[in-house]
């Protein structure tokens, strides 16, 4: 694999979901990702490959020794399938890299052992899981959770995006059959490992390629700050009940929090009621990121948070609530995986990630391990997310060898 057959392969998405920003909207069930699941199913059907969904949405192409029988429940230990792949959708005008690289590069990487002239013992399957994210209905690794149990499917179905469709009406608009949503004990059963691809997201990646050891604890809480909508120039200072005051105090409180303790906090999304330049806001929703080394820590930050934000929301007259929408503990990759590939691949380094991937929430059903591409810039979920073409043929490369090493 070079350069150039990876470009060749990758642009024929570049267009896809793009905005005028030079950003991508890629949200799940929306037009941008079903022309995606198009291109997907055209890539499978190019290669022979046996195109499948689950009840989650997930879709998979298996490269499979009788593709007329996607691995039966209960496969024998040597048939269990070795799954790589990663997500489509994006952050709200997110880069190009983060997701698609992970399925685009299974893809070649299934070319270069086709090639070679390998033949797979167990079926190999690429996956493209849905609503990674979090970009439209707010909880990330909603595919993957719903899969392995971790988000009740009422709550899935009811979630909504931010102009307040339900998922269960956008899967239904998409074609897809919200009243499957559930666990799927034994399609983890069938698997033997899960190796995701993925563009690093900060700059601690020297090399073209690496191994992840750990993904930080993490998590996501939504903010309602109430208090008295009121004229902005006739309601004097002291008879007034702002929350964006007590939200102004939330966001440098939360980073106070993190810089003392050691762990990272975020708010990067807000919605004021009614919005308006001349009135008191009624009510501010926010988002709080919060992720952190261990666990203590980020238990550290959050109840340091919580308490100083509350205390202030009483000066302020204000009220204050906050509840969890996701919260992802530590994840250690399977040790062994790790070294194994690690070594395969000529001693890369190993490395810790604070972002959540999919593969963070299979890892506790099913032995994985992530492979890194350098980022040059290390900025992601943003413009100037990137990966040479050589350094994302070298990814491709590595897969291929990890997916030869593990499947062949
Ligand atoms: C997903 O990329 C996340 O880390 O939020
Ligand atoms: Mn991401
Ligand atoms: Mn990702």
């Amino acid at each position: 694999m070079d350069a150039t057959g990876f470009r060749r392969l990758w642009d024929e998405i570049t267009g896809i979901g793009l905005a005028d920003t030079g950003g991508y909207l890629r949200f799940s069930w929306s037009a941008a990702d079903l022309a995606l699941r198009d291109w997907f199913d055209a890539q499978a059907a190019e290669r022979g490959l046996l195109v499948e969904t689950d009840r989650n949405g997930n879709r998979y192409a298996w490269w499979d020794l009788a593709p007329e029988a996607v691995v039966p429940p209960g496969a024998a230990p040597d048939r269990r399938a070795v799954l790589t792949g990663s997500h489509f959708d994006s952050v709200p005008h997110g880069g190009a890299y983060d997701g698609p690289l992970g399925i685009v590069s299974a893809f070649l990487a299934i070319d270069e052992l086709r090639a070679a002239g390998a033949e797979p013992k167990r079926p190999i399957v690429i996956g493209a899981f849905t609503e990674e994210e979090g970009g439209r209905f707010g909880v990330p690794c909603l595919g993957t959770r719903l899969m392995t149990g971790v988000v009740d499917p009422d709550r899935a179905r009811a979630l909504t995006d931010p102009s307040g469709t339900t998922l269960a009406d956008a899967m239904r608009e998409a074609g897809a059959d919200p009243d499957a949503l559930g666990p799927d004990p034994e399609r983890l059963a069938n698997l033997s490992a899960f190796v995701e691809l993925h563009v690093e997201q900060g700059r601690s990646l020297e090399a073209p390629v690496g191994v992840a050891s750990a993904i930080w604890p993490h998590g996501r809480w939504r903010m309602t700050f109430t208090g008295a909508g009121d004229h902005a120039g006739t309601t004097r200072l002291p008879d007034r009940r702002d929350p964006m005051l007590t939200f102004a105090f939330a966001v440098l409180a939360a980073r106070k929090e993190a810089r003392l303790a050691g762990g990272l906090a975020t708010v990067g999304r807000v919605e004021a009621v009614p919005n308006a330049t001349n009135a008191i806001a009624s009510q501010v929703t926010a988002w709080l990121d919060s992720r952190a080394p261990d666990e203590a820590v980020l238990s550290e930050i959050l109840t340091g948070f919580e308490s100083k934000v509350a205390e202030r929301a009483k000066r302020d007259g204000t009220g204050f609530t906050i509840e969890p929408e996701s919260e992802t503990p530590i994840v250690e990759f399977d040790a062994s995986l790790r070294d194994r590939l690690a070594d395969l691949l000529g001693g890369v380094p190993v490395l810790p990630t604070g972002a959540g991937h999919d593969a963070g929430v299979l890892a506790a059903h099913v032995p994985t391990a992530m492979l890194f591409v350098r980022n040059p810039t290390g900025v992601s979920h943003a413009l100037g997310e990137g990966a040479s073409d050589e350094d994302c043929a070298a990814g491709v490369e590595a897969l291929a060898a990890v997916l030869r090493d593990l499947a062949c």
